[in-house]
């Protein structure tokens, strides 16, 4: 029988304190260090679905919708939304945590991972178990995201 694992199982949070180092010359958080902590979050979680080695292939609709500013806590979730055959779609949340719990989005944007075997070819990664009418929906929309990206890869834009 085919692998199969559920979204909770490698659901991921990482949570990061904005320091004096991690800042641009406007003061805010700089977008390339915000990146490379979504980049890391969406590989730990195609890790955790896969347990293979996975890769990058390509990110969607990142934006950046607010600043963080120093001493802002910074938490970062990620999610599987999506499986094809070797590829599966990550989508990747970062919130600033206020003192009071809330959490304000600063920057959604969905990753594409693909697992790969020893020879570092693609290879296959378990199905995805969708438990939740919210789990449902982001799979179709995962599913309209995927048309999309093979539209871009064939067409080359
Ligand atoms: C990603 C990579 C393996 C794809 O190679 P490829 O020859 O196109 O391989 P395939 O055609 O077999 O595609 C493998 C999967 O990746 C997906 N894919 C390939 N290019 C993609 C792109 N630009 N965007 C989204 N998905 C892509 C395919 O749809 C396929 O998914 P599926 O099996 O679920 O249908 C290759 O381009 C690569 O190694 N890129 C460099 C990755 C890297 O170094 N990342 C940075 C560091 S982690």
């Amino acid at each position: 029988m085919a692998e199969s694992r559920k979204v909770s199982e490698s659901l991921t949070e990482t949570v990061h304190m904005v320091r004096p180092n991690h800042l641009n010359a406007a003061g805010r958080l700089f977008g390339g260090i915000l990146m490379q902590w979504m980049d890391e979050i969406a590989g730990l979680v195609a890790k955790r679905h896969t347990r293979k080695n996975v890769i990058t292939a390509s990110v969607d609709n990142l934006r950046f919708l607010r600043g963080a500013y120093q001493r802002d806590v910074v938490v970062i979730t990620g999610k599987v939304t999506y499986v094809g055959n070797t590829s599966m779609e990550v989508k990747v949340d970062s919130c600033v945590e206020h003192l009071n719990g809330e959490r304000t989005l600063i920057n959604r944007a969905y990753f594409t991972m693909v697992a790969l075997d020893e020879n570092d070819h693609p290879t296959p990664v378990p199905k995805l178990i969708l438990e939740t009418e919210e789990e449902e929906q982001e799979w179709e929309s995962g599913a309209k995201r995927r048309v999309m990206r093979k539209m871009r890869k064939e067409e080359g834009f």
